[in-house]
């Protein structure tokens, strides 16, 4: 039997409806790869005992029966409501909260082949600017300790040839498909924006600000709040799409920020952007890089993306999408601890191009360990019961 699906206020964000949602079990995990599913399918009081169970067991319907998962399974996974509003007055409802980071995931269309991207929960496209740019000189990418550092420099076609070539085929996919757009000025943000508005198969924009603002002498919009507020405003102004704006980690303290990101009129804050760094040639002569300076993404992030994303967490009321070295459901079921409603996955990609769509199972599949029939219990737990209790400690610890 399919859930009647529901979708109730939970603060500000909208999860879909839970019967257990007073019940806040603690999370008790044990961290796996990216390449080693969880049991997706646990035995249920009263279920009959298990042949198999694997990715196999739902990918492929033309498996033996008994590889398939058991009709109690399939009911009680079916009942599992994983939606998510991201706009609540807009509308931008994701089927499932495990999105596709911008950058890692190109148009969508690459990945048509290895993976069912009708099966993740939104895709954010590679960065879009008004023109096209052909990126940075080489070197552009390098390994790093648990993860790795880019320097792509928003290589891309620019929105016009983004609308003409990808537009039709978005327009007849089931995901949602959210365009990151790009600028080097104001004008720049509200003209592709303003391009935008209005195509079908668009469903939003996600604002990366992490980009050089001509008129202030190349200071970022990110790290600048009163830039950030301006960008977001003028966006705002220029388009009814849903809006979510990416903030950056490079920053002292990102709360102020946020703030005036939520207040300047997004929908949604995004969290977080790469951190700033740098690798030397093996020669030590020169930075390794083409454009000297990188962003670091990968699971050597994660700590700084749950920081900020506890610390928005307690600022604004608008959703929070987490970002920054997610590679298994435990660093997913992390993310919400800390205030985020739904997640976007980004380098693991590069090695595991369909762990998108297996995190939304694997996230059913723990909602029904749990006896839940929504994610929204799971979603803060771990931020301080008394509102700015530990937030500011956190901020202000820089050793
Ligand atoms: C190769 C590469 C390209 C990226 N391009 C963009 C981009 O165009 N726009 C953007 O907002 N973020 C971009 N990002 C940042 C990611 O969307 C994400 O915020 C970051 O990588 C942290 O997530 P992760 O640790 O899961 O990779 C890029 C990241 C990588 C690795």
């Amino acid at each position: 039997m399919k859930a009647k699906r529901t979708i109730i206020t939970f603060g500000d964000m909208r999860v879909g409806k839970d019967s257990n949602r007073s019940k806040r079990t603690p999370t008790v995990r044990k961290d796996k790869t990216a390449i080693i599913p969880v049991d997706r399918f646990p035995a249920l009081p009263g279920d009959r005992p298990r042949v198999e169970t694997g990715s196999a067991a739902v990918a492929d319907l033309g498996a033996p029966a008994a590889a398939r998962p058991s009709m109690a399974e399939r009911e009680a996974l079916d009942r599992v409501d994983l939606s998510v509003e991201l706009a609540p007055t807009r509308g931008l409802r994701l089927a499932n909260p495990i999105m596709v980071a911008s950058g890692t995931f190109g148009y969508g269309v690459e990945y048509g082949e290895v993976v069912d991207v009708q099966r993740i929960g939104a895709i954010c496209c590679k960065g879009t600017t008004l023109r096209p740019r052909a990126g940075n000189a080489p070197p552009r990418v390098t390994e790093t300790p648990g993860g790795m550092l880019n320097s792509i420099g928003l290589q891309n076609p620019g929105v016009d040839a983004v609308i003409e070539k990808y537009g039709p085929v978005w327009q007849g996919w089931k995901v949602p498909v959210i365009v990151n757009i790009a600028g080097e000025s104001i004008e720049d943000y509200v003209e592709v924006a303003r391009r935008l508005d209005g195509v079908p198969g668009v469903a939003g924009i996600e604002l990366n600000i992490s980009c050089p603002n001509v008129g202030k002498g190349g200071l970022q919009f990110a790290i600048d709040r009163d830039a950030a507020r301006a960008v977001t405003a003028a966006v705002r102004r220029a388009t009814d799409l849903p809006l979510l704006v990416k903030l950056s980690p490079n920053v002292a303290d990102v709360r102020p920020i946020a703030k005036a990101i939520e207040e300047a009129g997004a929908d949604a804050i995004t969290a977080i952007n790469t951190l700033s760094g740098l690798a030397v040639s093996p020669d030590r002569t020169r930075a390794l890089l083409g454009n000297t300076f990188g962003g670091l993404s990968g699971p050597a992030i994660k700590p700084v993306a749950l920081r900020i994303v506890y610390e928005v967490a307690q600022v604004v009321s608008i959703p929070i999408v987490a970002i920054g070295g997610i590679t298994n459901l435990g660093d997913v079921l992390d993310f919400f601890a800390c205030g985020a409603v739904a997640v976007q996955v980004g380098t693991a990609i590069f090695a595991d191009p369909e762990l998108p769509v297996r995190l939304g199972e694997e996230l059913a599949a723990e909602c029904v360990r749990r006896g839940l029939t929504s994610y929204g219990p799971l979603v803060g737990t771990a931020l301080p019961k008394r509102a700015g209790a530990s937030s500011a400690k956190g901020a202000e610890y820089r050793p």
